[in-house]
């Protein structure tokens, strides 16, 4: 049984003004338009759970959330990916409390039932006290639909949308550049990161779709300050930014910033490993991943991704690349809690891997530099929503006016294409995404 909550699709629709780029303030502070969320988008579309690689052995697990259900992703005994719902069929306690092991199963710490890796309830604690009278086979952990692209592993409960390939369409080009660029893929290194900050979970995928115009302004202090350069870092970003593609596929929106052209290519990159990318990638691919200094991106709802090179000190820290990918956590109409995890290729260096990961951490996660400029700005963001009065105002994001009608006319890559990573466009379209799920256009 559901309760359906109180907003009519024409109300709904108004929340965001494709017309004049613009999105009603109350999409980040109603609770109700909260659980609608949870019920139109969590509960329908694909959610990102887990990298493949965090679960190599039959047996692994680790525990999840696909909006605000617990989950298990485990790799069964025939070693079959699978997205368990975490809540015993008997008097749904949490069968699984830790965060990541290998099991054969999960035994019910309440009565004690006990059910396979693969979701089979295999014994009750006292099975001759049912007479016969029960089917302990519908009594079995509801399963996710579970489908995997380059390594990512995605899961839907809904099944009648369609399989993960076509959802992710022209995304997964893209998300090859990030993820596929080598024969091995990607490996998660060690545990992910969690924190809970006091904002909208959707402030961070609108953010990540991509936010230019903050990065030198909330950024520039610490890019002028210690990462990659000291003076006219922050010019010669701010250049970049102006002039790279920002990108709309399928689910996905984001930026390719581009270095200057007197800066030397594959900076940070192993030049064992550039070989691989050539080899692996398409030349369209390869030559939008030469000159990156920055990825940024959103798949809807809420996985995004982060990548690029950074030294603290030119000096003694060789340039290194990081790529991050989180998840932005639902948890009330005011609170997040994000998910961080950085991935290195397969193939990298041992002292590549570690080097990557003390980038990363310094940079993006709830102590690193740029998460805590961000999580500022998003707080503030969401006490300016709050007021009686302040709730009834927009956010803007006319930028896109100017920018979404002239696409970058032969761009290489499907999807389509804009020619500045101030555009807006990207950023909003993650909010007209949500609009379409939420009315149920989609
Ligand atoms: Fe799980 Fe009773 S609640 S065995
Ligand atoms: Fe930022």
């Amino acid at each position: 049984m559901r309760i359906e909550q109180g907003w009519q699709p024409s109300e709904i629709e108004r929340l965001v003004d494709i017309e004049n780029a613009t999105a009603s303030r109350l999409i980040f502070t109603d609770e109700t338009l909260f659980r609608l969320e949870l019920q139109r988008i969590f509960a329908r579309t694909w959610l990102y759970i887990g990298h493949e690689s965090e679960i190599p052995k039959n047996g692994d697990y680790v525990t999840r959330k696909m909006g605000n259900d617990p989950v298990i992703l485990v790799r069964d005994q025939a070693g079959r990916v699978r997205v368990l719902l975490n809540s015993c069929t008997h008097r749904a306690t949490l069968v699984c409390r830790a965060d990541a092991g290998n099991a054969r199963g999960f035994t019910c710490p309440y009565h004690g039932w006990v059910f396979a890796s693969d979701g089979a309830l295999v014994a009750t604690a006292e099975d001759e006290t049912y007479g016969g009278k029960v089917n302990f086979r519908s009594l079995d952990l509801p399963q996710a639909r579970v489908g995997s692209y380059a390594g990512l592993v995605f899961a839907t409960w809904n099944h009648d949308a369609p399989p993960l390939d076509e959802h992710l369409g022209d995304a997964r080009w893209y998300l090859d550049i990030m993820f596929g660029h080598t024969p091995k893929g990607m490996t998660v290194l060690g545990l992910p990161h969690r924190w809970s900050p006091t904002n909208n979970w959707k402030l961070g995928p609108m953010n990540f779709a991509a936010d230019g115009p903050h990065a030198v302004k909330v950024h520039g202090p610490i890019v002028d300050a210690t990462l990659v350069g000291g003076n006219g870092a922050r010019a010669m970003i701010h250049k970049a930014l102006l002039e790279s593609p920002s990108v709309t596929a399928g689910p996905y929106n984001g930026i390719w910033t581009q270095g200057p052209a007197e800066m030397p290519e594959w900076m940070g990159h192993e030049p064992e490993l550039v070989e691989l990318y050539r080899k692996t990638l398409k030349p369209a691919q390869f030559n939008l991943f030469r000159r990156c200094i920055a990825s940024v991106g959103t798949v809807f709802p809420n996985f995004s991704w982060v990548y690029g090179p950074v030294s603290f000190d030119m000096r003694t820290d060789p340039l290194v690349n990081f790529f991050a990918i989180r998840v932005w956590q639902p948890v009330s109409a005011g609170r997040t809690e994000i998910w961080n995890w950085f991935l290195i290729e397969e193939e990298a260096s041992e002292e590549v891997k570690q080097r990557a990961m003390r980038a990363g951490v310094r940079t993006f996660t709830a102590g690193g530099t740029f998460d805590q400029d961000d999580a500022e700005a998003w707080h503030s963001i969401q006490r300016g929503c709050e007021g009686e009065i302040s709730c009834t105002q927009d956010v803007n994001f006319q930028v896109a006016l100017n920018y979404r009608d002239r696409p970058i006319a032969d761009w290489a890559g499907p999807g389509v294409a804009y020619p500045s990573n101030y555009c807006e466009v990207t950023e909003f379209n993650n909010l007209v995404q949500w609009r379409a799920y939420m009315t149920g256009a989609r």
